[in-house]
């Protein structure tokens, strides 16, 4: 088991801490989101393995120069030759950040063909090259047997990187939270099942049209993604999570309780034996070890977003437990401490179901809203048949309102597979009915109309 050691706090321990801390939890792998000198430093000469990253800000220039990487390769990798450096991940969920998709989703794969190169040749050629993505990557999560690839990314990116993948027989690195799916859609998935409490009921299990039967939202979520990989032909890829986890606290669902039975039952899944003494795996993947990146080591104040974000940690930044967890997975659930449970959690009240995806109203240029809405309307394959001349929400004919027509639709589609309500900062989440604003639209412009005819009738 690894874990994700973010570092977006200004309260943190010195590095040399931290290796202790690593230690003292017997952790195996450590993943960072840069390549810093500090860290590398001080995780030299441990037994840490560790997974360093290309910034999603380097891409462009690793791809149009193999001098860049060489220099890359130079300054992260073998400047620390006593740092047990296994993995390279070029970018973090590049394929989920729209403001990305004209300049660096396409020199993705050429970022890491580069690299790849330059660790050949500089004598690293062990260094697996891959890069992390969420779950958005995928249209179709759900049920697992109909897993498929964004249309927008499948052909022109997502396989050729596999191709990359297989060649070099790299994993596939997926951001992976059952958490946020089952946020998203309470009614239908059930807490037991993303919490891999069940079999308790009925809901806490699925059963797949191909017969396979699914105990846990995890395995779904991984299975989808395998057999999105397969329709590619490349359903040989290893899968490793690079990102998975359970808040602590900072919205519904987030409590010490959940984010404790979320991360025991995961190592003890993951680590844990099946009756044929293989690792469990998944349904479609049985027997096979995926290697985990627990997210997060520490609780990172300075995240911006929703409470939760800063509240993903294993560790407090004063170094102390945010509830007890045996890494090695040696130690049954039940043997662990109770994990405490401030206040009252209920489920439902603040689910977003009733919520909408709308256009915000301040937002600056028109034509990159347009951009946002063309992407939700094509790659995004939300249904905007609607607001096409002539149909029943073209009039009146306002960019915000197609916009939050367009957003909406994708977000109702896409939130289950980690879908989610962002569109470069255009759009935001509201429990406000948009149809309501949108009729009072409609009045204004037909008075404005009105009047017009009126103006031109009288002068
Ligand atoms: C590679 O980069 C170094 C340092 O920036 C520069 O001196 C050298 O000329 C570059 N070589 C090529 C072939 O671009
Ligand atoms: C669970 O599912 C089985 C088979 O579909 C059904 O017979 C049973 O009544 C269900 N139980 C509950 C509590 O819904
Ligand atoms: C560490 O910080 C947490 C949260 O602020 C606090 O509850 C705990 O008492 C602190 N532990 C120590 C040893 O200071
Ligand atoms: C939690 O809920 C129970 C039962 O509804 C109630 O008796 C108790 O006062 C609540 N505790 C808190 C801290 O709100």
């Amino acid at each position: 088991i690894g874990i994700n050691y973010g570092r977006v706090a200004d309260n943190l321990p010195p590095p040399a801490r931290v290796v202790e801390l690593l230690q003292s939890l017997k952790i195996r792998s450590v993943k960072i989101y840069d390549a810093n000198p500090d860290v590398l430093k001080a995780l030299q000469s441990t037994n840490l393995r560790v997974a360093i990253m290309v910034t999603n800000q380097e891409i462009e220039q690793m791809a149009a120069s193999s001098n860049f990487s060489d220099q890359w390769v130079q300054q992260n990798v073998a400047a620390y030759p006593a740092t047990k450096i296994e993995t390279a991940i070029v970018g973090n969920e590049i394929l989920s950040d729209l403001s990305l998709r004209q300049t660096v989703w396409s020199k993705l794969v050429p970022a890491m063909e580069n690299l790849h190169s330059s660790l050949q040749r500089l004598g690293h050629g062990k260094i697996k090259v891959t890069t992390s993505l969420a779950i958005d990557c995928l249209k179709v999560s759900f049920p697992p047997s109909e897993g498929a690839f964004r249309d927008d990314v499948s052909d022109t990116i997502i396989q050729p990187m596999l191709k990359f993948l297989e060649t070099t027989q790299s994993p596939f690195f997926i951001n992976v939270y059952p958490y946020f799916a089952w946020l998203d859609d309470q009614l239908t998935i059930s807490l037991d099942y993303a919490l891999f409490r069940g079999p308790s009921s009925n809901a806490s299990q699925a059963e797949d049209p191909s017969g396979m039967h699914y105990d846990n939202l995890l395995d779904a979520q991984l299975d989808a993604l395998v057999v999105a990989m397969t329709k590619l032909g490349y359903g040989g890829v290893q899968v490793s999570i690079s990102e998975t986890g359970w808040p602590s606290r900072g919205s519904v669902g987030a409590s010490l309780a959940n984010a404790a039975d979320y991360n025991r039952r995961l190592v003890l899944r993951i680590l844990g034996k099946n009756r044929k003494n293989k690792n469990h795996g998944t349904p479609r993947r049985p027997g096979r070890l995926i290697d985990t990146y627990i997210f997060a080591l520490f609780n990172e104040d300075q995240k911006p977003g929703a409470a939760t974000e800063r509240n993903w940690g294993l560790l407090y930044p004063n170094g102390s437990k945010v509830y007890d967890i045996d890494l090695t997975g040696k130690t049954p659930v039940p043997a662990l401490p109770q994990a405490a449970i401030p206040g009252n959690f209920s489920t439902g009240n603040s689910s977003r179901q009733g919520q909408w995806c709308v256009a915000k109203a301040d937002y600056v240029s028109t034509a990159d809203v347009q951009d946002a809405i063309d992407y939700a309307c094509g790659g995004g394959k939300a249904d905007c048949a609607a607001i096409q001349p002539g149909q029943a929400c073209y009039l009146p004919n306002l960019v915000r309102l197609h916009a939050s027509y367009a957003f909406n639709s994708y977000w109702q589609k896409m939130k289950r597979s980690g879908g989610t309500c962002a569109f470069n900062g255009f759009a935001k989440l509201t429990s406000v009915d948009p149809s309501k604003f949108r009729s009072f639209s409609l009045f204004l412009w037909f008075l404005f109309q009105c009047s017009l005819s009126f103006l031109l009738v009288c002068f």
